[in-house]
C-alpha cells in the first residue's frame, strides 16, 4: 500500500481523464493504494491543493474532454522556493510517488525533480505529438480527427465558391497535426515548421491546379510554419509563459492575404484553435490513455521512479523521463514525403 499523487499539467488534452481513471481504478482496487489528485498541475503541489481520488469520484469521466483535476502552465523552478515547497507538500501528504501527466514542460519539471531525488513517474500527453521516446502521445489522434472533419467541411465552401481555403492548425514547432490531417483531408498543400515554405512555390502550385481545371484548393498550415525568407514564427502575443513559450498563431491570416495577392484567387483562412483540444477523445486515445494510466501505476508501485511510460510499436514500455524531454520530436521524413506526393 502506498500513497500516490497525480497531476495534469500544460494544455488540456483529450484522454487526461482516462489516465486519471485508470490510475485510480488499478491503484485502489488492485494495489490498495490511496490516490491524491493535485489541482491545476504543479500549482496544486506548490500550494498543496488536492482532492482524494476514489473509484467513485472518477467514475463516468472516461469520455470527457479536459481534466477533472484542472491544469496550468505553472513552473515550480520559476517560483520562489519552488522545489522546497514541492518537497514539503509531498512530505506533508506522505506521497510515495507522484505521477505527472504532461508534455515537454510538465515532464521537464518532473525530470529535474527526479534528479533532486523526488519520486516521480511520467505519462506523455500532448495533441502536438512532439515528445521524444514515445511513438505517439494520447490526444494527437483526437486532434487529427477534429482537423480532418474541419477540412472535409471546408471543402463544401471551397468547391461552392471556387475559393482557396487556408486551415491553420496547432502543433507548436512540429508539423504532426498538419501532416496527418492534411493527408487525411486531402489537402493540396501542407506547410510545416520542419520545412520552411516558399510562398511563390505554394502559389505556383495553386495556379497550376486551377489552370488544370480545379476550381478550389485547400492549404493546411501548422501554426509554427515559417516562410523561407523569415526566421520568425508568427505570434498571437509576444509575452511568453513560465516555460519561455510564445503564443503562436496568425500564419493562416498572413497566408490568406499573400495567396490572394499573388494569385488573384479569392482566399479565406480558418483558425481551428482550441477546438482541436476540446470534447470527447477518440476511441484510440481512450485506449492509449488507459494503457498509459495502468502502466504508470504499475511503474509507481514497482518503485521504478524517474521513468515515463511510452508507446513503442504495439507495446507500452518504460523509458527514462530524460529521454523524452529536451529534444523535440519533429515529423519523420517518410510521412512528409508521403504527403508531398499529392502536392509536390
Ligand atoms: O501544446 C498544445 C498546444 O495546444 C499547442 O499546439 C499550442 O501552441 C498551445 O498548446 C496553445 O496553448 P494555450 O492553450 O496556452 O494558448
Amino acid at each position: 500500500m502506498a500513497r500516490i499523487g497525480i497531476l495534469t499539467g500544460g494544455g488540456d488534452c483529450p484522454g487526461l481523464n482516462a489516465v486519471i481513471r485508470a490510475v485510480v481504478r488499478k491503484g485502489v482496487n488492485r494495489y490498495g493504494h490511496a490516490v491524491v489528485g493535485y489541482k491545476d498541475g504543479w500549482r496544486g503541489v506548490l500550494e498543496n491543493q488536492r482532492i482524494n481520488l476514489t473509484p467513485d469520484n472518477t467514475s463516468g469521466i472516461l469520455h470527457r474532454g479536459g481534466t477533472i483535476l484542472g491544469s496550468s502552465r505553472t513552473n515550480p523552478f520559476k517560483e520562489e522556493r519552488g522545489v522546497e515547497r514541492v518537497r514539503a507538500s509531498l512530505l506533508e501528504e506522505r506521497i510515495d510517488c507522484l505521477i505527472a501527466v504532461g508534455g515537454e514542460d510538465t515532464l521537464g519539471v518532473a525530470d529535474k525533480l527526479n534528479a533532486e531525488g523526488v519520486h516521480v513517474v511520467g505519462v506523455p500527453k500532448t495533441i502536438d505529438n512532439d515528445l521524444s521516446a514515445t511513438d505517439f502521445t494520447f490526444g494527437f489522434n483526437t486532434a487529427v480527427q477534429i482537423c480532418t472533419d474541419a477540412i472535409d467541411r471546408l471543402h463544401s465552401t471551397a468547391e461552392s465558391h471556387n475559393r482557396v481555403m487556408v486551415v491553420e492548425v496547432m502543433g507548436r514547432h512540429a508539423g504532426w497535426i498538419a501532416t496527418y490531417s492534411g493527408i487525411a483531408g486531402g489537402a493540396d498543400a501542407i506547410l510545416v515548421p520542419e520545412r520552411p515554405f516558399d510562398i511563390e512555390h505554394v502559389c505556383e502550385h495553386i495556379r497550376h491546379r486551377h489552370q488544370a481545371g480545379r476550381t478550389f484548393s485547400i492549404v493546411v498550415v501548422a501554426e509554427g510554419a515559417v516562410p523561407v525568407e523569415s526566421d520568425n514564427v508568427v505570434t498571437a502575443k509576444d509575452a511568453s509563459d513560465s516555460f519561455g513559450h510564445v503564443r503562436l498563431g496568425g500564419i493562416g491570416v498572413k497566408l490568406e492575404m499573400e495567396i490572394e495577392r499573388h494569385t488573384g484567387y479569392e482566399t479565406r483562412a480558418t483558425i481551428l484553435g482550441h477546438i482541436q483540444r476540446g470534447g470527447t477523445p477518440t476511441a484510440y486515445d481512450r485506449v492509449l490513455a488507459t494503457r498509459f494510466g495502468i502502466a504508470a501505476i504499475d511503474c509507481a508501485s514497482d518503485g521504478d521512479y524517474g521513468q515515463m511510460v511510452a508507446l513503442r510499436g504495439p507495446a507500452i514500455a518504460r523509458v527514462p523521463i530524460s529521454d523524452a524531454v529536451g529534444t523535440l520530436k519533429t515529423i519523420d521524413a517518410e510521412i512528409y514525403e508521403t504527403a508531398e506526393v499529392f502536392f509536390g
